[in-house]
């Protein structure tokens, strides 16, 4: 009687304060957040190898907004469902695009901290997915996987509607049509040219400023939208042929399928890389990082609104601090170990950069 009596206090007193405080940090629930080794051979290598055939993805299968993780997926370099640890997305992106070490960190370190769970590690590439629930609590509302807009999902895609057009994850072949008559116009017969995206680039941006009244061009999505670009120039070209080509396109765009007798690029693409190919696709037309205002004109980013400003600082600050949730900060127990982790991981691309760490600062449930 009095053993139970004891029992049940006790019980009481570990069950109260973990209804009162979700167990963020719930060992047993978690997963430990550690990044995979860099590869050892960073050259040339033909892609797929023998064990990652194209498989047609599932209808249970999730793919989203990015073509190269939609590829990844549909050759099992990424899981074929398509849900990822940020340890899946680094592997996979460096070793079949031969994605640099320290940028694939960074970025699947924000894929995980925006639009995935933490605690257990996982992001979806494209919606929703019962194996990514919200935190204990719904600390940050759902997760909403990288096909939700916001925080990295974003205006001025190339082959996606902006959100406030419709879904801005559906790959559109009216758009990829247009980007395909300016190959046409600006290639070299069928090879891909820097002045395709140039001049495709220029002409989406001055639809969107003219069609959409609630864009949201910021400095990380400038960085983002050209540096994509960069991304089809550098890393969709065979290291074979030296070039990237429309037949390459159709490959990564419409069947989400590395090409025949594909080679990834010769060296790993860094960050220095990004930014020469961003500097080369913005070159032809000077544009500027912005937002529409609530009566619909397009106010440009300022000082105030982002303190490292035209420095190599600006993206870092702008993807992490108003953007991801300042109560991950609030987390304990594992959460918290892994959301340092993703933290060092985006660090560690700035750092050379001589950028300070930075903290989240952003609003939940965005
Ligand atoms: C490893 C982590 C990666 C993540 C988390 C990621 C995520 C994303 C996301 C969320 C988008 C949508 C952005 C938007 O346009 O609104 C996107 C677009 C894109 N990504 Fe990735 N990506 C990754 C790697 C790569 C790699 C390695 C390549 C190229 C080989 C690539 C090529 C592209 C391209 C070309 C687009 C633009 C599509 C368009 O504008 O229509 N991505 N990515
Ligand atoms: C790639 O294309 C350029 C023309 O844009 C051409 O000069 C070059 O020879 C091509 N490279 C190869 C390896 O075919
Ligand atoms: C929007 O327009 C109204 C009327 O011209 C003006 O009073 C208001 O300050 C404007 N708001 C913004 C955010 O510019
Ligand atoms: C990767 O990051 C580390 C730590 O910031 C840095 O020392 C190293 O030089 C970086 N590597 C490249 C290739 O930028």
């Amino acid at each position: 009687m009095f053993q139970q009596l004891y029992l049940s206090v006790l019980l009481a007193c570990l069950l109260v304060p973990s209804i009162a405080f979700p167990s963020y940090g719930h060992e047993s629930k978690g997963a430990n957040v550690k990044f995979p080794k860099p590869q050892k051979y960073t050259g040339p290598m033909k892609i797929p190898d023998r064990h990652h055939p194209y498989r047609a993805p599932g209808p249970n299968d999730k793919r989203g907004p990015c073509p190269a993780l939609n590829t990844l997926a549909n050759h099992g370099y990424l899981p074929r469902n398509g849900i990822a640890s940020a340890g899946d997305l680094i592997t996979a992106s460096t070793e079949a695009f031969n994605l640099g070490y320290n940028f694939s960190m960074a970025v699947a370190s924000l894929a995980v901290l925006g639009r995935g769970n933490v605690l257990l590690d996982k992001v979806s590439i494209g919606g929703e997915h019962r194996e990514v629930p919200p935190l204990p609590g719904k600390i940050d509302g759902t997760p909403g996987g990288l096909s939700k807009h916001g925080k990295f999902e974003g205006d001025i895609s190339m082959t996606r509607l902006d959100a406030f057009h419709g879904d801005p994850a559906v790959f559109q072949p009216e758009m990829y049509k247009d980007l395909l008559a300016h190959v046409d116009k600006y290639g070299d017969g069928d090879i891909v040219t820097p002045e395709v995206f140039q001049e495709y680039r220029w002409k989406i941006h001055n639809e969107r400023m003219a069609d959409n009244p609630v864009l949201n061009w910021h400095t990380g999505r400038l960085g983002f939208s050209y540096g994509e670009a960069g991304f089809i120039l550098q890393l969709f070209r065979s290291s074979k042929t030296g070039n990237v080509t429309r037949q390459d396109l159709d490959k990564f765009f419409v069947e989400e399928r590395f090409p025949e007798n594909w080679y990834r690029k010769e060296t790993p693409f860094e960050f220095s890389d990004i930014i020469l190919a961003v500097n080369l696709v913005e070159d032809a037309h000077l544009v500027h990082p912005g937002k529409k205002d609530k009566n619909g004109t397009y106010v440009l980013e300022t000082k105030e609104m982002n303190p490292w400003f035209e420095t190599a600082c600006a993206v870092y600050y702008d993807l992490l601090v108003p953007n991801i949730a300042a109560v991950l900060m609030k987390t304990r127990g594992q959460t918290r170990k892994n959301v340092d982790a993703y933290l060092g991981g985006m660090f560690n691309l700035f750092e050379p950069a001589g950028c300070p760490f930075m903290y989240p600062e952003g609003p939940a449930e965005v």
